[in-house]
């Protein structure tokens, strides 16, 4: 009985779009070969893979996913770098998956990013930061739908 409860409430939750995000892999990610250590303390921390895709991110997808940052000194320089080579695209679930997975990455800025985080442990530049995540869950329904037709 209690198997059967906790197969439902599993269930439940998996089938909740607050359980989910959006995430990317930066191409220094992949160059530098960091990719299976990224998803593997993501999937230590308890994330469930649902889409992963390597893909190489247009101009206008890139401009339209850090739209909110034109007219920033840093937003050509992002967009060159997203669509410099490929990146891996990702929708994660967990509980709470927004914000446990902003904290697992870590500060934007390396020099703010604390050990033992993604960014903290990888990364080599504020641009070049390893990883991209969704702060809050309706850009993670946003940035999700610029990628994937079934997003979160
Ligand atoms: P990301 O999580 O992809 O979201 C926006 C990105 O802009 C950020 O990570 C950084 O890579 C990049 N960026 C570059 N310079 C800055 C800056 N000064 N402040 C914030 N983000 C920056």
């Amino acid at each position: 009985m209690d198997c059967l409860l906790r197969e439902e409430r599993e269930r439940t939750l998996s089938s909740h779009s607050n359980n989910k995000t959006f995430a990317f892999l930066k191409p220094e990610a992949l160059q530098s070969r960091v990719a299976g250590e990224v998803l593997s303390r993501l999937e230590r921390k308890g994330f469930l893979v649902k889409q992963l895709r390597l893909h190489n991110i247009t101009r206008k997808e890139a401009e339209t996913l850090y739209a909110v940052h034109k007219g920033k000194p840093f937003f050509q320089e992002l967009v060159d770098h997203v669509t410099s080579g490929p990146v891996l695209l990702m929708i994660l679930e967990g509980a709470n998956a927004v914000d446990v997975l902003r904290k697992v990455i870590g500060a934007t800025n390396p020099q703010a990013a604390e050990p033992g985080t993604i960014r903290g442990d990888l990364s080599l530049s504020i641009t070049a930061n390893i990883i991209h995540a969704s702060d809050s869950l309706e850009n993670a329904r946003k940035e999700s739908s610029i990628f994937f037709h079934d997003g979160i």
